[in-house]
């Protein structure tokens, strides 16, 4: 199904010809115990809301599982949903991916609208189909690509964010910027994150997600160029399980910050990636995301962790690297040493 996302400049509006569009018998909103204090405040007098029933699950990617699924089917059984009900999914990726699995798995499949509310859901998470739910340990292993009827991008909910969650979206734009073209990542690397413009920050959101919209067009279930998305991931998906391991997860974006770290060094010395670029992305990723707290002793699992990654073909670690910005290299391989002198590279500091 056609997914159309909107930039938004007046939810109240978009949301009302986005419900319009979608066929709807009873209409819910599904939000998370956090996002319902902070965010459904803000729509919630919307008149196209008026007679929406709403579902609520427990907040963090570690209730991303079954039980959280199971509860939305419960729910929209209860209360009456049918085939041609329609679900709102408001809140982060956790939120618009299980929420998305949920509204197409109920009754074979019904529409759902999302709204996501964090920066990481609105550069990356809502856009482009892919929904699901961890399982057996591992991150969004059970899912379907499936299509949102609508996704609107609103900037109404950045001032809801803390600085770190502004940080953890602002890594896929800075993956975006890496995998488009000059102007773009110049524009990133420069911007200051320390004292963010929200105008500003607001019209670059408008331009990158489009980044994102341009390949999953081009390849929507992943079957090449969308590998791109993938850049900063093999490696960022190694640090996050290491920190979930050691009972302190951290946030997808500083994840794929540090991954990008790594997946740079590679880029340069295995495509010949240009260093002044490599170095200006680098010092900006450590100047606000610091490094992920690793030693050598840490080697062999990470790269074991690599291994169970489900972009691999055949147990092959699969890497997306760059020959320069915008030059896109897919499934591409390092060996145990190159990626262990990765990984030197970024503990230096
Ligand atoms: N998060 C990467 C993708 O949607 O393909």
């Amino acid at each position: 199904m056609e997914q159309r996302v909107i930039i938004s400049k007046d939810l109240q509006t978009e949301l009302e010809y986005a419900v319009s569009q979608c066929r709807h018998d009873r209409l819910f909103v599904l939000t998370d115990d956090v996002t319902v204090n902070k965010c459904w405040n803000i729509i919630k007098d919307y008149k196209c809301l008026e007679s929406a029933r709403m579902i609520t699950i427990p907040s963090s990617d570690v209730n991303k599982n079954i039980s959280s699924v199971q509860h939305v089917w419960t729910e929209l059984s209860r209360l009456g949903a049918t085939r041609h009900s329609c679900l709102i999914n408001l809140g982060g990726g956790m939120v618009t991916d299980l929420g998305g699995f949920a509204a197409s798995t109920f009754k074979r499949g019904i529409d759902f609208i999302n709204i996501p509310t964090t920066l990481l859901s609105i550069i990356d998470a809502s856009v482009g189909g892919k929904t699901g739910f961890n399982f057996n340990g591992l991150k969004n292993e059970i899912g379907v690509f499936n299509d949102s009827r609508f996704v609107i991008l609103s900037t109404v909910f950045l001032n809801t964010l803390d600085i770190n969650n502004i940080l953890s979206g602002y890594a896929e734009m800075l993956k975006h910027g890496l995998i488009s073209d000059t102007d773009t990542w110049a524009r990133l690397v420069s911007f200051d994150l320390s004292a963010p413009d929200m105008a500003e920050l607001g019209a670059m959101i408008a331009d990158n997600v489009k980044v994102k919209e341009r390949i999953v067009e081009a390849d929507h279930e992943e079957k090449g160029i969308r590998k791109a998305l993938n850049l900063g991931h093999t490696a960022g998906h190694a640090f996050e399980s290491m920190a979930i391991k050691r009972g302190k997860p951290m946030l997808h974006g500083y994840a794929v910050a540090y991954g990008m770290v790594c997946e740079l060094y590679l880029c340069a010395t295995k495509m010949n990636f240009p260093l002044d670029k490599m170095r200006q992305t680098v010092s900006f990723i450590r100047q606000h995301y610091g490094m992920f707290d690793f030693t050598c002793n840490d080697y062999n699992e990470l790269l074991e962790l690599m291994s169970h990654d489900k972009k691999n073909v055949n147990g092959i670690i699969n890497f997306t690297l760059l020959g320069d910005i915008g030059d896109i290299h897919i499934d591409q391989t390092a060996t145990k040493k190159e990626i262990f002198e990765a990984f030197d590279f970024c503990r230096e500091g």
